[in-house]
């Protein structure tokens, strides 16, 4: 179990350390003040968040020395390219397609993954739960950003709009594939029923989107937590004018 939750956090830390690249990068590059103030307070944030996640690794018994060899020994292949994919925008001085990769594609992930981490952890851990709580706020304040701000971005410059598309479609595979490889094995299951044993059902159930993330199977888990994320996409997108890519 505590394997299963330095791999998680370790997810977390490599997720969080791209939006502080990507955010810190973003700001260079922003044709407008308002926008290169906003992403400094979102540089703010992300470095938080970066430390209560490394803290959490230190919390459960990894050696400070030993963080960075942690953090590539379990962080997902596939969530490092999905963090490439952003990177190379950012790294480009795209600041368009690095503010949708950013606050539309990365945050909404990231939002809809802590809500259900949140939700899971509630009773279960309340210490995690309250750490999501401050996340969550600050990732709902950097997605209503994205929205607000290119919105009117892709008005003036409609030509990018393909480019921006594919660069969502192959974030969203890399992401797809994360969530398979997080809940194929049955460990996240299998951690659920210990501690269910351990604790009693009571303690541990928990209701997210209609589902009883602590009775519910890997296959169940891993459709709701995409469907709510693919939902939240299309939904998001559809806003500012895109079309939600489906991947290969
Ligand atoms: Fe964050
Ligand atoms: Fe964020």
């Amino acid at each position: 179990m505590k394997e299963q939750a330095i791999s998680l956090t370790v997810q977390l830390v490599a997720g969080e350390r791209c939006a502080l690249a990507a955010s810190a990068g973003l700001i260079g590059c922003a044709p407008d003040e308002p926008s290169k103030r906003f992403l400094a307070t979102q540089t703010l944030d992300e470095a938080r968040h970066v430390e209560i996640f490394s803290q959490r690794l230190f919390d459960l018994g990894v050696k400070k020395g030993e963080l960075e060899d942690v953090v590539a020994q379990y962080a997902n292949p596939n969530l490092v390219k999905f963090a490439e994919t952003l990177l190379e925008k950012v790294s480009a001085g795209d600041f368009v397609a690095g503010v949708v990769g950013q606050n539309i594609v990365l945050e909404g992930m990231a939002f809809s993954v802590f809500e259900m981490l949140h939700a899971s952890m509630q009773t279960a851990n309340p210490k995690f739960a309250k750490t999501l709580t401050g996340t969550i706020a600050d990732e709902r304040r950097h997605v209503g950003f994205g929205e607000n701000r290119i919105g009117s971005l892709l008005e003036q410059y409609p030509e990018k709009k393909p480019e921006i598309q594919q660069m969502q479609k192959e974030m969203s595979h890399h992401m797809l594939a994360t969530f398979a490889d997080r809940f194929k094995d049955g460990a996240i299951a299998e951690q659920r029923k210990r501690a269910r044993e351990q604790a009693g059902a009571e303690a541990v159930s928990a209701n997210w989107k209609g589902v009883d993330l602590a009775a519910a199977s890997s296959e169940e888990l891993q459709n709701t937590l995409t469907n709510v994320v693919l939902n939240e996409f299309k939904v998001r997108l559809e806003r500012l004018g895109l079309e939600y890519q489906t991947p290969d």
